[in-house]
């Protein structure tokens, strides 16, 4: 018996992994965290799967649902939103489980700041622009922030915000980031992404508050940065003609003779 922790991605069913698709159709019970969880994953489930919505449950009831498993000698797929490495409560769970000897493993899931970056099309490290992306949030009335996290803190580097569980403060946001990266620095709030009624915002960090409308709550994601606007970017060396790399040798004297070797 196995609890098999799947991150079924950001919301459009076709975005959930063949790995996690036969993991769900494969396990007698599912446990769906169904505030984010789209339904229709749990098509995947067998007929006659005993299907639980843990929105509702507390951690130790969700322990019981497992433990319960267990005893039956049937596997569990255990359905979070997004990918599980960040924001999933999975931690919480897998330290009672190792705690209990219970097996389990971890099906990855095309997280929501990937989501959101794809349908803006837009690559979130540009070179001589940003170079990296911080996944970060707000303090919650669940999880404060650890000191350091501030996003000016985060703002000082000038890379590339995925913000995430903070679209109720984002008048904050801006205020706390319009210092670091200018008023003009581009925004886009991506709400459902990937979903049907996906909406998208662009602006800045001066209008982006007056855009907002009022439908657009909760499942949104703010990102930040001049990558999301950036033209005059300088192309990557690795594809330059006279790059001189592994899988192309360029040169009278390549560095890598062997090519692919
Ligand atoms: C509890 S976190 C879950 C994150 C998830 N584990 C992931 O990998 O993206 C929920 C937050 O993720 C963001 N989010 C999740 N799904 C989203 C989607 N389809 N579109 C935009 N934002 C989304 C929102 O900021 C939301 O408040």
């Amino acid at each position: 018996m196995t609890v098999h922790f799947i991150g079924v991605g950001p919301g459009a069913p076709d975005l959930l992994t063949l790995r996690g698709r036969d993991l769900i159709a494969a396990s007698p019970v599912c446990l769906y965290a169904g505030s984010l969880v789209p339904p229709v994953v749990l098509a995947h489930c067998p007929e006659g799967a005993w299907i639980v919505n843990t929105a509702p449950l507390s951690l130790d009831e969700i322990i019981a649902e497992i433990t319960a498993a267990h005893a039956a000698g049937q596997d569990v797929a255990r359905l979070h939103s997004g990918d599980l490495s960040v924001w999933s409560a999975m931690g919480e769970q897998l330290r009672r489980l190792r705690a209990l000897a219970i097996p389990f493993d971890v099906t990855p899931g095309v997280p929501a700041f990937a989501a959101a970056a794809a349908t803006l099309a837009t690559e979130l490290t540009l070179p001589g622009v940003a170079q990296s992306v911080v996944l970060t949030r707000t303090s919650g009335r669940a999880t404060p922030m650890p000191g350091g996290e501030t996003l000016a803190a985060f703002a000082v580097t000038g890379a590339t915000l995925a913000i995430h569980l903070s679209i109720h403060v984002l008048s904050k946001v801006v205020e706390e980031l319009t210092p670091h990266y200018g008023a003009d620095c581009p925004v886009a709030v991506v709400w459902r992404a990937s979903w049907p009624d996906e909406r998208v915002l662009r602006g800045s960090l001066a209008t982006i508050e007056a855009q907002m409308a009022a439908e657009i709550d909760r499942t949104a994601l703010i990102l930040v940065g001049r990558t999301l606007a950036a033209e005059g970017f300088a192309e990557s060396r690795l594809y330059a003609g006279d790059y001189d790399r592994r899988y192309r040798p360029v040169g009278s004297e390549p560095r890598f003779p062997e090519g692919r070797e």
